[in-house]
Order: structure tokens, then sequence, then C-alpha cells
């Protein structure tokens, strides 16, 4: 028999015990939110979402000053870039089924790939982003504001979801891509465009996305690698390293190298300004013996 002051000291342990994981857990949660807040505001300000509304769904004719400027191959990435997404999945035979769009901003690639795929899923952690995507799928075309000087002057640019796509089958979540849960279930296939550098994580993203693809499932990815502070601080290189080999290095564990390319787009930052990129693009397919078992 356990006498009184035994049971009490135990009570008390089990109480410390207790009151420092909490505690702990409470201060690892307000840290985690701290640092994802820097990277959720981003992309929450209005002024880009309205941006990211007119690269994804305005046309360059209608902005006159760029027109001239910006390559031909560089007009129409989100489309280019989905129909090498689907060539690929023909080329690997792989179904048309679920794909996940990560960091989908408005949603202008989701739309792209719906006129394939048959459940499209566009992920982003800015809430604004996924409202403006909802608001596409909802009404297909409406005119948003845009900012020609960076200030107050304001022109409505008509937005316009493509004729392909098939809105019913898109489906916005507001989730942090770095740490998905299990009920997300499976994808034929993850498409990250321009996304990667964004992340507040994305080495422990390239760890885990492999639990989310079902069996020879295809990842790609497209960035131009303009990280905050380097490859080798955002994925953990050692030394003079290309993002490239950081990515053949921490997603070789699961995923074996495919095919790669390039494509080229372009940001209206204004009327007058715009950023031109060179993504590059990787595909990769998901190793089937190291899998367990897939539905
Ligand atoms: C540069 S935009 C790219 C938008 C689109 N994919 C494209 O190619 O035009 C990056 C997007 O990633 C989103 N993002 C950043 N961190 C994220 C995270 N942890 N989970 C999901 N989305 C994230 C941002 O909110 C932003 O909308």
């Amino acid at each position: 028999m356990l006498d009184k002051t035994t049971v009490s000291l135990t009570a008390i342990s089990v109480a410390i015990v207790t009151t420092g994981i909490a505690t702990w857990a409470l201060l690892k949660w307000q840290e985690t939110s701290k640092k994802l807040r820097k990277y959720v505001e981003k992309y929450s300000r209005m002024e880009v979402v309205q941006q990211y509304l007119v690269h994804h769904f305005a046309k360059l004719e209608d902005l006159p000053h760029l027109k001239s400027l910006i390559p031909r191959t560089a007009e129409n990435y989100h489309e280019e870039l989905v129909k090498f997404v689907i060539n690929t999945c023909d080329e690997h035979k792989i179904k048309k089924g679920r794909i996940l769009d990560v960091g989908c901003g408005p949603g202008g690639i989701s739309f792209h790939l719906s006129s394939a795929f048959q459940e499209v899923v566009g992920t982003d952690v800015s809430m604004p982003m996924i409202m403006a995507g909802q608001q596409m799928k909802q009404f297909a075309e409406f005119g948003s504001p845009f900012s020609s000087e960076g200030g107050k002057y304001i022109k409505l640019y008509r937005l316009r979801v493509p004729d392909s796509a098939d809105r019913e089958k898109v489906e916005f979540w507001n989730e942090d891509v770095c740490a998905l849960l299990y009920t997300c279930g499976k994808f034929e296939c993850v498409l990250v465009s321009n996304a990667l550098t964004d992340l507040n994580d994305p080495k422990a993203f390239l760890e885990n996305i492999g639990q989310y693809v079902k069996v020879g499932g295809l990842l790609i990815i497209a960035d131009v690698y303009h990280w905050p502070s380097g490859p080798e601080e955002c994925l953990g290189g050692e030394g003079l390293v290309s993002s490239f080999s950081l990515l053949k290095e921490i997603l070789s564990a699961f995923w074996d190298f495919q095919k790669e390319t390039n494509l080229s787009y372009y940001l209206a930052k204004c009327a007058r300004l715009a950023e031109v990129g060179n993504a590059h693009v990787t595909v990769w397919k998901r190793k089937e013996e190291l899998l367990e078992e897939d539905p």
C-alpha cells in the first residue's frame, strides 16, 4: 500500500510534467504560427492578390505598355505548364485522376488542369488567395481592380476562367502544404509552380510529399529558384550547391528523376513594369519499391 505522502508526491510530479509539456506545446505552437504568419502575410495583401488575379486570368492584350516587351514564349505560362503536365502524365500512362496544385494562388493553373483531371485540389496558405479562387469558381468572369502605377489610380481588368475549364472539378483548400494531414488522401500528381521558394519549410515539404502520392505518381516542380536566403540555407545543403542538386539529394529517397525543361513567364507588377522568369521544370516519379501499400 502506498502511503499518503508518496501518492501526493506522485500527483505533484505528474502535474508538473503535464504542465511542462502543455507549456512547451503552447510555446512551440506560438513560435510556428508567428513564423508562418510572415509567409501568409506576403501573399495576403489585397494588391498582391489583385496582381495574381491579373497574372492568372487577364490577357496580355489588356496590358498594352507591356505587350511588345514580353517574349511570346512567356505569354501563356500557366497554359503551357498544364499542357506539359498532361503530356507527361500520358507518357507515363498515369490516370488523370486527382491532382494537387501546391500554392495555387487564385487558381489559374487549377482551372486549366480541370479540363483534363477528374479532381483538382488547389491549396494555398493565404486565405485571400483562396477566396479569390473561390470567387472565380463561382462567377467565371468579372472585373478586378489593378493598380496601374502601384498606387490609388486603378483600372478594372477583365478576368476570365479558361473556356476549357470544368469549374465544378476544382476544390480550394486553405492549408499549409508543409504540414498536410493524412486525411488529404492521395494524388496521382502533385504540381508545384513557382511556390517552392515561398514555402516556410520547403525541405520538410519535399521530404513528406511522397506520402500523398500514389505508387508511380508524379511530382512536377517549376521554379526559378529565387530563394530568400539561398538554396543551401533553405534546403539544408553545404558549400557551393545548386537548387537542382539539392532537390535530387532530398528527393532521391522516394523519387526518381525523369526529365527537365524550361518554361518562361511574366508577372505584371503594374501597367508598365513586369518580372520575366525562366522556370526550371523537373519531373519526379515516386519509387515503387519503398512504398507501403497504397489504396
Ligand atoms: C508565387 S505564388 C505562385 C502562384 C501560382 N502557383 C503560380 O504559379 O502563379 C506562391 C503561392 O504559394 C503560396 N504559399 C506559400 N507558402 C505556402 C504554404 N506553406 N502552403 C501553401 N501555399 C503556400 C502563397 O500564398 C502564394 O499564393
